[in-house]
């Protein structure tokens, strides 16, 4: 059983491949640039804004992981054997069918590809990752402050590693075909009470400062097309989305409580030093 993962050098799709490493199964890595993989992990090159780059990778495997959003992923699909199984990572976005809202509209569409693929399919449709605190790391090396958006906004976030195991579980164990998860992380926490758990992690007392809305437009601006801009402007201020609410998937799935913040910032506690 060989299962492709998409996105394998990222924060979800490495978890995808640890989750499966662990299992013992043969992996294919895809990336666009050339890694050095475990033993077991096969890695293949290939860009999924470039379906002309795809070719061969998907057409002998049991299942393949997606990241939503890329042309390629139709590629991918048409070359998959009948019965390989198709795990989507989706987003929180997606539930609300607004398709004036770029990011959930490009989640949208990726999930009525593979649910129309003919594939055996389970789409995850997660809140947003306690990984995003590595972005405040470089505030985190000039000082003990850190300010940034949707500081009113309480998440409960979830830990990538636990999406790791929830997509290596539906694609390789009976039970979550055609099944849409929605998950969360076990608690809501607003910004500061995130950054207060990495404090105490860090062995630091963090300050947490919440911009005003008009300095994450032109943050945002800077980083971004202005549509998407005006989509996490739609979640978070408009409330399009609740990533508030803690939702009992993850655990149904997982067999026990998805991880805490506190968990994975002892985790990640070694990815905030500055050396
Ligand atoms: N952050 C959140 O809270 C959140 C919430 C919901 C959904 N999402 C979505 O979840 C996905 C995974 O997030 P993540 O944190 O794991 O991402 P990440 O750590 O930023 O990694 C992105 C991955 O996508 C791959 N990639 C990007 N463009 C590619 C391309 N054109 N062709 C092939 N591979 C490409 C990268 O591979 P290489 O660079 O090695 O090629 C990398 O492995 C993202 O697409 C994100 O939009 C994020």
């Amino acid at each position: 059983m060989t299962i492709l993962v998409t996105g394998a050098t990222g924060n979800v799709g490495g978890a995808v491949l640890d989750a499966l490493h662990a299992r013992g199964l043969p992996v294919r890595a895809l990336s666009r640039g050339a890694r050095d993989w475990p033993a077991g992990v096969e890695g293949v090159s290939g860009d999924l804004g470039e379906p002309s780059t795809l070719s061969g990778l998907a057409d002998d495997v049991d299942g393949v992981f997606l990241l939503a959003g890329y042309d390629g992923n139709a590629t991918l699909l048409e070359a998959l054997p009948a019965t390989a199984r198709v795990a989507l990572l989706s987003s929180s976005a997606a539930p609300s069918g607004d398709r004036t809202n770029v990011i959930a509209r490009y989640n949208i569409d990726a999930e009525e590809l593979v649910r129309g693929s003919g594939q055996p399919w389970t789409v995850v449709r997660p809140n947003a990752f306690m990984s995003n605190a590595l972005r405040w790391k470089a505030q985190l090396d000039e000082g003990d402050v850190v300010r940034g958006p949707w500081g009113d906004i309480a998440v409960a976030t979830i830990d990538p590693a636990d999406l790791g195991e929830i997509i290596a579980i539906a694609l390789t164990e009976d039970g979550h075909e055609g099944a849409t998860y929605r998950v969360s992380g076990p608690q809501q926490l607003l910004p500061a009470e995130q950054l207060a758990i990495l404090g105490a992690a860090l062995g630091r007392d963090l300050t947490w400062e919440s911009q005003t809305l008009g300095e994450t437009r032109a943050e945002l601006e800077a980083q971004m097309p202005t549509e998407y801009v005006d989509a996490f402007f739609a979640f978070y201020v408009d409330g399009l989305i609740d990533e508030t609410t803690v939702q009992s998937d993850a655990e149904r799935v997982l067999g026990r409580p998805p991880r805490t913040f506190a968990d994975w910032a002892r985790r990640h506690a070694g990815d905030f030093s500055s050396a």
